[in-house]
C-alpha cells in the first residue's frame, strides 16, 4: 500500500515534466515544424505515464483509508476530495489527453498535429494542476 502511494505520489512529477516537454515542443514547432519521430514518441510517453496514473489510482481508490463512503462523506473535505474530485477530475484530464493525441496522430498536415497536442495537452494540464492534492490544500498528502 505505502510503495503504491509513492510510486502514485512520485510519479506526478514524472507526469508534470513530460506534459510541460510535449506541450512546449508542441507549441514551437506548431507554425511550420515537423512532425518527427521524438515528438511522436514524447506524446506517446505522456499518454502512457498518464494511463499507469490511472491504474495505480484506481487501485488505490479501492484500498486507500482516504477514501470512505460513510454517512456525510460529502461534508468531509478530505473524504469528498479522493472519494469524488480527484477521481473525477483526473479521468476527465486522461481522457481529453487520450483524445487529443489519437486526434493529432490522424491528423493530415505536421502543423496541426502541434496545435492539437497544443490545445488539449494545455486543458489536460491544467486539469491535473488543478486536482493534485498539493500539500498547502490540506488534504493530507506531501510533495513527493
Ligand atoms: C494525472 C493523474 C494523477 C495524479 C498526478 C495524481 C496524483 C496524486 C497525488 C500527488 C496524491 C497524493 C499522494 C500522497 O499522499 O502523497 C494522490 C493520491 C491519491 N490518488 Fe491520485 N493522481 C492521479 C490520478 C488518480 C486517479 C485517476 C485516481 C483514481 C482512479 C487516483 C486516486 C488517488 C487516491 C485514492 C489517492 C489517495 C491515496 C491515499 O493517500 O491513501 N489518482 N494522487
Amino acid at each position: 500500500m505505502s510503495a503504491l502511494l509513492h510510486t502514485h505520489s512520485g510519479l506526478r512529477w514524472v507526469v508534470l515534466i513530460l506534459l510541460l516537454v510535449a506541450i512546449g515542443r508542441a507549441f514551437a514547432r506548431k507554425n511550420g515544424g515537423l512532425y518527427e519521430k521524438s515528438d511522436k514518441m514524447i506524446n506517446l510517453f505522456t499518454m502512457v505515464s498518464l494511463h499507469t496514473q490511472l491504474l495505480l489510482g484506481l487501485i488505490l481508490y479501492f484500498t486507500s483509508p482516504k477514501v470512505v463512503f460513510v454517512e456525510g462523506w460529502m461534508k468531509v473535505s478530505q473524504a469528498r476530495f479522493y472519494g469524488m474530485e480527484h477521481i473525477a477530475v483526473m479521468v476527465i484530464a486522461i481522457a481529453l489527453v487520450t483524445i487529443g493525441r489519437r486526434k493529432a496522430e490522424n491528423a493530415a498536415e505536421p502543423a496541426k498535429k502541434h496545435k492539437t497536442i497544443a490545445l488539449w495537452y494545455t486543458i489536460g494540464l491544467i486539469l491535473i494542476l488543478a486536482s493534485i492534492p498539493w500539500p498547502f490544500r490540506n488534504l493530507g498528502a506531501g510533495w513527493f
